[in-house]
């Protein structure tokens, strides 16, 4: 409901309908929808969706810098996100919490996501890539959105927890897969549906496959406990179990099942749309699809090379800049607060719109086109509060490099194994699954390995590239 105090205070302008109208608009076609609002009420505007808070919308470097700027206690990304993810992920979480809570949990996981980790969990993406890849069919059309899933899956499973037994792994899969699918409707976001009325309703689904996560979990963990100290492996899992606050404390099981539960299903959904993006965005543009591909090609078969290739790089970065894989990042505001200049007032929510501060032509010439010159040469600064697909300030995603590592590794291990074609014009359009962006025609594409020694290292100068 619409609080009576945020009702009678003064937002910047929004559009006039009816809460359910926006929120229909929202779930059926939000990015229009937000494109709509900014052109007819300004860069700062105000969506009022039936059931929740009104919600304030910034879309200016300026603002987005007040945002992420902003400390902790005034601005509250966990309050904001608590309504939809608390059920799934509980309140004692890095996603959920708030203040000096958040901070100190986020000083002891940190290391576990620090980017030189990465090397130890890049053979490990290389290896899920390429098993995927043997089993694509050949000469004929099929979606790459699955076998993006599958690897995404195998990738954090391995990395997080260390589970490499074909059996586990897939026991793993088949009830996260539940998990995720039973609450994977943009609706079930909305908490005054989260009612669990019985085995059979949607949210008891949900509900009932969150306790079969958890219970595979929970075994897990009492699996690794029971392991000599010097056998703990150097997944997250182990990083984590090592992890002490300031008073020399570990993590109880329930903020470790909230971690574990949270990187199980923020880390492999959303990497898993960015690469279909990726994907998608360079077989529509032959020209960057030749370039990244005679890269892949020339360099050396080894993860650490792979995720250095400046030309991917690029093009990853201009991929999640055409086509965020999150629209916006909403925090809580808890004490008044000034955002571009503008006064706002308590118990509203305002957000950092990733997707149009990435089609803002003050920032992006010509936005709507796919560049990755814009992020060459390799190192290039970009403005943090232009480019944000990953959030920012003190909650920008703790996988940002796991996963920029992740979709570089895959995406060239996949582009030295063949030649992609879109078999016609698929339906491209923005799908919103749970929070998440994905391509309406998952990646159909036809595929042909190429010849066998192709894929191995040859020198830049003789690579060539036939597609
Ligand atoms: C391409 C892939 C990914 C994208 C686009 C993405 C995007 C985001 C965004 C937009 C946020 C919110 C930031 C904010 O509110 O300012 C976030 C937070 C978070 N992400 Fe990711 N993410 C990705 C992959 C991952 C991976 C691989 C993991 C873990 C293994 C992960 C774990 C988290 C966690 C724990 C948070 C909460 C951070 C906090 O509140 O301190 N994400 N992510």
């Amino acid at each position: 409901m619409l609080p009576a105090m945020a009702e009678a205070l003064e937002l910047p302008p929004g559009p006039r309908l009816p809460g359910a109208i926006q929120t229909a608009l929202w779930l059926t076609r939000s990015l229009p929808f937000l494109e709509d609002c900014r052109r007819r009420h300004g860069d700062l505007f105000t969506l009022r969706m039936a059931g929740f808070p009104p919600a304030v919308f910034a879309c200016t470097p300026e603002a987005i810098r007040d945002i992420f700027a902003a400390d902790g206690d005034t601005l509250c990304a966990g309050a904001a996100r608590a309504p939809y993810f608390r059920p799934f992920f509980g309140d004692n979480a890095l996603l959920t919490l708030d203040g000096a809570a958040h901070m100190a949990r986020r000083r002891l996981m940190l290391p576990a996501f620090h980017g030189e980790r990465m090397h130890a969990y890049g053979e490990t993406m290389a290896r899920a890539a390429e098993r995927a890849i043997a089993e694509w069919p050949q000469g004929r059309p099929f979606a790459l959105l699955p076998s993006f899933q599958r690897i995404t899956q195998d990738v954090i499973l391995e990395s997080v927890f260390g589970v490499t037994d074909p059996a586990r792994v897939e026991l793993f899969r088949a009830r996260l897969m539940a998990f995720i699918q039973r609450g994977a409707s943009p609706l079930l976001l909305i908490p005054g549906l989260q009612r669990d009325l019985g085995p059979l309703s949607p949210w008891g689904r949900v509900v009932r496959a969150g306790r079969e996560v958890d219970g595979l979990i929970h075994g897990e963990l009492a699996a690794r406990r029971a392991r000599p100290a010097g056998e703990q492996g150097s997944d997250v899992l182990a990083m984590l179990l090592g992890a002490r606050d300031e008073a020399g404390q570990p993590l109880d099981d329930q903020a470790l099942r909230n971690e574990l539960v949270t990187q199980l299903v923020a880390g492999h959904d959303t990497t898993a749309a960015a690469l279909s993006w990726l994907m998608t965005h360079l077989l529509e543009n032959p020209a960057a699809l030749e370039r990244a591909q005679a890269e892949a090609l020339a360099a050396p078969a080894s993860a650490e090379a792979l995720a250095a290739l400046p030309f991917l790089d690029a093009a990853m970065r201009e991929s999640l800049r055409l086509q965020p894989i999150i629209s916006n990042v909403g925090r809580w505001i808890r004490r008044p607060v000034t955002i571009a200049g503008r006064a706002l007032p308590t118990r509203v929510s305002v957000s950092a719109c990733i997707y149009l501060a990435h089609r803002d032509p003050a920032s992006w010439p010509e936005p709507a086109r796919f560049l990755p010159e814009r992020f060459l040469p390799a190192g290039k600064k970009v403005d943090p509060y232009a480019w944000l697909p990953f959030g920012g300030g003190t909650r920008r995603c703790i996988g940002m490099a796991f996963a920029m590592y992740e979709l570089k590794v895959v995406a060239a291990t996949m582009l030295r194994s063949g030649h992609f074609t879109l078999p016609a014009r698929g339906d491209k359009r923005p799908r919103l699954r749970s929070i998440t962006y994905q391509p309406a025609d998952r990646v159909t594409v036809v595929y042909r390995a190429r010849a066998a020694g192709r894929s191995r290292a040859v020198p830049a100068t003789n690579a060539r590239v036939t597609l």
